[in-house]
């Protein structure tokens, strides 16, 4: 008798506790929706089925052949064209605020082979864990490499290097070379041209003298 007793106990017990679990804040049954369309969204959200498109998806890609805005227009550089990449260029210009950004960015993604210095002795290389000899940016061979073949380095890799387009998107990569053509220019190379003042609709110098008070004067950038 004793034994039915604490079994219906038992029973009870485990009763109460499941309704405990459904009530309070574990409560799983939402109940009543008073404004439906305000807790149910009514627009697809991401990520969920959508049958107004084909392939029923909600998140759509970018058309093809748009550029997003604020993103820079694609290269059309094609892999291996090595007649494209001696032409390719861009008429994008830096501050010297991006020109160290883009030595910041050497640093992290190129130094550690090519070196802090540009002489291809980074560390990985003289330590003797990579075998492949870098190319040292300040040989005369590499002062003379159009910017383009640069980049088709960056965006692709050469041999032993690897592509380092998924790190640097495209602004980024000329942020790179633009610091690389600078220190390759302190040190023997052609003068440097990716600078802010080299743009060609760059505005007048600070310290350009206005002809008269009042009157602007018409300037015309002289370096091209
Ligand atoms: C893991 C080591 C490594 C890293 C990191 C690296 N490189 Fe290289 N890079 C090499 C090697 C090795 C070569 C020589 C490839 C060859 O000529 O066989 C090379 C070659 C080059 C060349 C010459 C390309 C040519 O056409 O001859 C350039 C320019 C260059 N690298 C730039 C960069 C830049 C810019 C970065 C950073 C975004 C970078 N490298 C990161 C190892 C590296």
């Amino acid at each position: 008798m004793n034994k039915t007793k604490s079994i219906v106990v038992a029973i009870l017990a485990i009763g109460l506790g499941l309704t405990a679990c459904n009530t309070g804040a574990t409560r799983r049954n939402p109940g009543k929706t008073y404004a439906p369309d305000m807790t149910y969204s009514r627009a697809y959200d991401a990520y969920t089925h959508n049958p107004n498109f084909a392939d029923g998806e909600t998140s759509r890609l970018p058309v093809s052949g748009t550029v997003a805005q604020g993103h820079e227009l694609p290269d059309h550089l094609v892999e291996g064209d090595t007649n494209a990449y001696k032409t390719f260029t861009t008429n994008m210009r830096f501050t010297d605020a991006q020109v160290t950004e883009g030595g910041r960015l050497y640093n992290i993604y190129c130094g550690i082979c090519h070196g802090v210095n540009l002489d291809g002795q980074g560390p990985l290389f003289t330590s003797g864990k990579f075998v492949a000899m870098p190319a040292n940016l300040k040989d005369p061979k590499y002062m003379a490499m159009s910017s383009g073949t640069i980049y088709a380095a960056i965006k692709y890799g050469k041999n032993m290097m690897g592509s380092y387009a998924s790190q640097l998107d495209i602004k980024q990569r000329w942020m790179v070379i633009a610091y690389i053509r600078k220190i390759q220019s302190e040190n023997g190379g052609s003068p440097f041209t990716m600078g802010a003042e080299n743009t060609e609709t760059a505005s007048a110098p600070a310290d350009t003298t206005v002809a008269a008070a009042g009157t602007t004067t018409e300037t015309t950038t002289t370096t091209h």
